[in-house]
């Protein structure tokens, strides 16, 4: 299914976030044709026009970020029609020219397809182990317990991600804007995954385009408003034209964007303004993967097609010394927040708690003189992590370092690798309008449920942890990783 009935995209059967469909799928009809057929119209497809490449989507996953949705590890059906496993190189005699180079290449892309088919199969059939621990072999770690959705299925994805996992960088562009990013500060996770992507050793990266899965659109929010926005201005059409420029220029030079009108290209961008920056490019907001910090629904994030990327203020740009911290019976406060009044959830937690001065709950727009920030997210156990101009908070991730138990409060945040984290383990969502509640909330929860809590807390770090270079299994695998699904949710295939 999924592959031969026509449905239009308004008829999408998506019900988005509480979907217990195993398999979901969206968009257009595919016609798939017996390999010489295809071969055929495919070649004579490129001598009349370029080619069109008509996307689906199908999920090898559950709905990605809904609670509700463990159901969604039932069973799935294959998809029928799956694309041939090996494709029969062309006919050596019709291997002339111009055409038939289209057609090797669209059969190497088809086997890239067969590929990512076999691995949607694998890890629907790892999903139907219900076992809280993955039974793959792994030399570094093995996926456990209730931190993860599903522990087998999340295992079984990450090990076809290593195998088959290619991603091509566009050259184009020239830094500090493409290229680059800032590898300091609350934005380093934009800034480092590009520096990883440019200049790493990881085997993900792919120097030919044909052979990769997905494209990577180099280029940094933080540094284009950094060089093209004046301060106080808002005007923001400098950035709009640059990143306008740029896919044209990518869809002139490269057949790649034309194919799938950017579905299997990704940004990424840890800056507020990244989703604003995305919607100057119709496809690029509408179809490409977004990996955003601002991962808020209410402004388009779309968790089907959209990643959530965690922000991590790395002040020193080192991890050294951030990771760690006592243990519970250490630990003296309930609940900890310094922040300035950023935003209007931020406003109401200072207003109903700053000036209580309530030893359990310690909420301060300033901290006190002699009181160090990182000693109190090391002494409470639980740090509110409210949402402040945008959705995402760098708290999120000291307080996981930290081994504080998060707080989320927020309002339309989905957080990072939700996909395959059960954030209900390991973390606290507080409604906006609790706010006013959050003590009674947090001293119902009982001792037991606390030290289960932040003994996952402590389990889960390494997904967020900023190695340089990165390790198996950490933030940039694990963003990685989250692409990886989303590029599995979709099948690009001709439609000539
Ligand atoms: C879960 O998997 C482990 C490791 O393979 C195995 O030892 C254990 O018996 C399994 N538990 C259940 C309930 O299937
Ligand atoms: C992609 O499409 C654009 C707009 O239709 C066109 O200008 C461009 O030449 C196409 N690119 C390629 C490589 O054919
Ligand atoms: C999320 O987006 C909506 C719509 O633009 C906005 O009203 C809301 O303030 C945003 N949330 C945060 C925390 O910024």
């Amino acid at each position: 299914m999924g592959t031969s009935t026509a449905s239009s995209p308004t008829a999408s059967p998506l019900p988005r976030s509480s979907s217990s469909l195993p398999v979901l799928y969206l968009v257009v009809p595919v016609v798939l044709i017996s390999a010489g057929l295809f071969a055929l119209a495919g070649s004579r497809v490129e001598l009349a026009s370029p080619w069109k490449l008509r996307v689906t989507f199908e999920s090898p996953w559950p709905s990605s970020y809904s609670e509700e949705n463990q159901a969604a590890f039932a069973p799935a059906s294959a998809p029928e029609n799956e694309p041939p496993m090996e494709q029969p190189e062309p006919d050596e005699t019709v291997a002339i020219e111009e055409p038939v180079r289209a057609v090797k290449r669209y059969s190497r892309f088809e086997r890239l397809e067969a590929s990512l088919s076999r691995a949607r199969s694998a890890i629907r059939e790892a999903a139907l182990v219900r076992n809280l621990t993955s039974v793959h072999a792994d030399a570094d770690y093995i996926p456990q317990g209730p931190i993860y959705r599903n522990a087998n299925a999340f295992h079984r994805s990450y090990l076809e991600m290593e195998k088959l996992f290619k991603i091509y960088v566009y050259q184009e562009g020239e830094p500090p804007m493409f290229h680059d990013g800032p590898c300091k500060s609350i934005y380093s996770t934009e800034g480092r995954f590009i520096h990883e992507m440019e200049r790493g050793h990881n085997m993900y990266r792919t120097t030919g385009p044909d052979e990769a899965l997905v494209y990577f659109l180099p280029f940094s929010v933080v540094m284009l408003v950094h060089y093209l926005y004046e301060p106080g201005s808002h005007e923001t059409h400098a950035i709009g034209r640059a990143v306008v420029d740029y896919i044209d220029v990518i869809a002139a030079k490269h057949p790649f964007w034309n194919r799938s009108l950017g579905a299997d290209h990704f940004m990424l961008s840890c800056h507020d303004w990244g989703p604003r920056t995305s919607s100057y490019v119709p496809n690029l907001f509408s179809k490409s993967i977004r990996v955003l910090c601002n991962a808020n629904t209410s402004e388009g994030f779309d968790p089907f097609k959209d990643a959530s990327l965690p922000e991590i203020n790395l002040k020193t740009g080192e991890i050294f010394g951030l990771l760690g911290g006592p243990s519970p019976s250490r630990r003296g406060t309930l609940a900890f927040f310094a922040g300035h009044l950023h935003g209007h959830i931020r406003y109401l937690l200072l207003q109903e708690w700053k000036d209580k001065e309530d030893p359990d709950v310690r909420v301060y727009d300033k901290l006190p003189r002699g009181v160090s920030y990182e000693s109190m997210l090391r002494q409470s156990r639980y740090c509110l992590c409210p949402s402040g101009y945008e959705v995402a908070s760098p708290r999120i991730v000291e307080a996981i370092y930290a081994e504080c138990v998060p707080v989320l409060i927020s309002d339309g945040y989905v957080p990072p690798f939700s996909d395959v984290l059960n954030w209900k383990a390991f973390s606290v969502q507080v409604q906006v309008k609790d706010i006013p509640n959050i003590k009674k909330i947090l001293m119902a929860i009982s001792p037991s449920q606390y030290l289960r809590m932040q003994r996952r807390v402590k389990q889960v770090q390494r997904h967020f942890v900023a190695n340089g270079p990165p390790r198996r299994y950490d933030v940039f695998h694990m963003t990685v990783h989250s692409i990886w699904l989303r590029r599995l949710n979709i099948r690009i295939t001709d439609s000539a």
